[in-house]
């Protein structure tokens, strides 16, 4: 790693503005910005523009997008149709204090298409939607305790704050792991209603959830592991989770807010599992913020004004009409063959990085499902966070900021998520760029 700072040096050379833009932020935002998953040494680019697949910075630097905000913009960014529908209805009001007619068109699209749909209800994040499945399943089950995967991230709520990055010297033994709050300031007693289970251990995850399962309300899993750096769920693993939930009056829980990537009905439809609520987020509000959950009709029915409304729901921009508008046009243009070929594409992505990483002698794992898709430097096997915690972190540094020198944006864990604008030239881009940047670190 003769040339290791050489990445730095060029970054730093390349970016002036987005350092000066970043440091008059520092004044005024703890971190100069307000989301910590977009952070990275030495400091972020600030982006002025966007257009499909390419992002240009405040340095007039122009990169291809490959993670398309964190998975969000499954047709790139501005495309014309959600732009176009989107200006009409600016024209006509941007949030309306009584519901419109877009909502009914999603949600219709979403129940029409995701295997545990009933009835679905909106919010403006994938963290509200994760923070109502469980409030539902423990209104439902009237238990109290819920079970939730190591390295697990749900949005930042305090319930699922719990073992998200953890420190394995805090974590426990892997048979038995432990909860380790995920930030300071959570409040007293969350630690004890939460249950923590190993990733694709079937058998150690079914002692742990049949030791508690009297207590528990919900399991929340992701089928493909966003946080951890796009690591699927075994069929088995995930069938076990049904079975034990079912057989014992649980909540199953898939958080989709990723995962909805795979397919037309998201991961629960690609492996053929079907959970009793699901929560969403990212591409469904087609760019704009939002989130959703849904599931079994008894349990969504608790939301019911109707019946009673036994759990509180509100939120000033749920279900706003531009949200719906431009959500409802992306999904409409998600055909079964729009997600074949960008499943097809990025498993090109993914095996050009194994060959490249081969030519090179560099040990790499390239994991991922559907579009999704995650570079770990490691000589493992990858099934869960303990096997990422593994990973080559200083290469994977050096490697984000290359990529970044190279002209290609990802997450600084070296995920991301293609897009339709996308083809076959950026993809080779990419794995020459790749090449490049780990021929450097020799
Ligand atoms: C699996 C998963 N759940 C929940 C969330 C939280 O969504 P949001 O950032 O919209 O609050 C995220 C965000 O990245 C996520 O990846």
């Amino acid at each position: 790693m003769a040339q290791a700072s050489g990445e730095l040096t060029r970054y730093l050379e390349l970016t002036p503005k987005s350092r000066a833009m970043w440091q008059e932020a520092t004044e005024y935002l703890p971190g100069g910005d307000s989301r910590h998953s977009i952070f990275w040494e030495p400091y972020p680019i600030f982006v002025t523009e966007a257009s499909g697949c390419h992002v240009t910075d405040a340095d007039g630097v122009e990169r291809l997008d490959f993670i398309n905000t964190m998975t969000t913009l499954i047709l790139g960014h501005a495309p014309l149709t959600v732009m176009q529908a989107v200006h009409e209805q600016l024209d006509r009001g941007v949030v309306y204090n009584a519901p419109n007619e877009h909502q009914i068109r999603l949600a219709k699209l979403l129940c029409q298409r995701i295997p545990s749909f009933d009835l679905v209800r909106f919010t403006n994040s994938g963290t509200e939607a994760t923070l109502n499945t469980i409030r539902a399943a423990r209104a439902f089950t009237g238990k109290n305790l819920f079970a939730k995967v190591e390295g697990g991230y749900h949005g930042t709520h305090d319930a699922v704050s719990i073992s998200v990055r953890v420190d394995l010297q805090q974590a426990g033994d892997p048979d038995r792991p432990k909860p380790v709050a995920g930030s300071a300031g959570l409040a007293d007693g969350v630690l004890d209603q939460v249950v923590i289970i190993p990733f694709n251990e079937t058998e150690i995850a079914r002692r742990i959830l049949e030791e508690n399962k009297d207590q528990l309300a919900a399991v929340i899993v992701e089928p493909v592991m966003g946080s951890v750096g796009m690591v699927p769920g075994s069929s088995e693993f995930l069938t076990m989770l049904r079975e034990i939930t079912q057989d014992n009056g649980i909540i199953l829980i898939f958080d989709e807010v990723i995962s909805f990537r795979v397919a037309p009905g998201g991961a629960q439809q690609y492996y053929g599992i079907t959970p009793d609520m699901t929560s969403l987020g990212k591409v469904i509000g087609g760019g704009f913020a939002v989130g959703a959950f849904g599931g079994r009709q008894d349990i969504m029915e608790l939301y019911d004004p109707t019946k009673g409304a036994k759990v509180s729901h509100a939120g000033t921009f749920n279900a706003n009409p531009v949200t719906m508008l431009a959500g409802a046009v992306t999904l409409e243009q998600l055909t079964p063959e729009v997600y074949r070929d960008l499943a097809e594409l990025t498993e090109e992505l993914r095996q050009g990085i194994r060959d490249v990483c081969n030519e090179l002698e560099v040990p790499v794992q390239a994991t991922g499902l559907g579009s999704l898709f995650g570079i770990h430097f490691n000589d493992g096997p990858i099934h869960n966070y303990r096997d990422v915690a593994r990973d080559n972190s200083a290469l994977r540094n050096q490697v984000f900021l290359g990529m970044m020198n190279e002209g290609v944006l990802m997450a600084s864990n070296l995920v991301g998520g293609l897009s339709t604008v996308i083809s076959k030239d950026e993809v080779a881009a990419f794995l020459e760029a790749f090449k490049k940047v780990l021929e450097r670190q020799r």
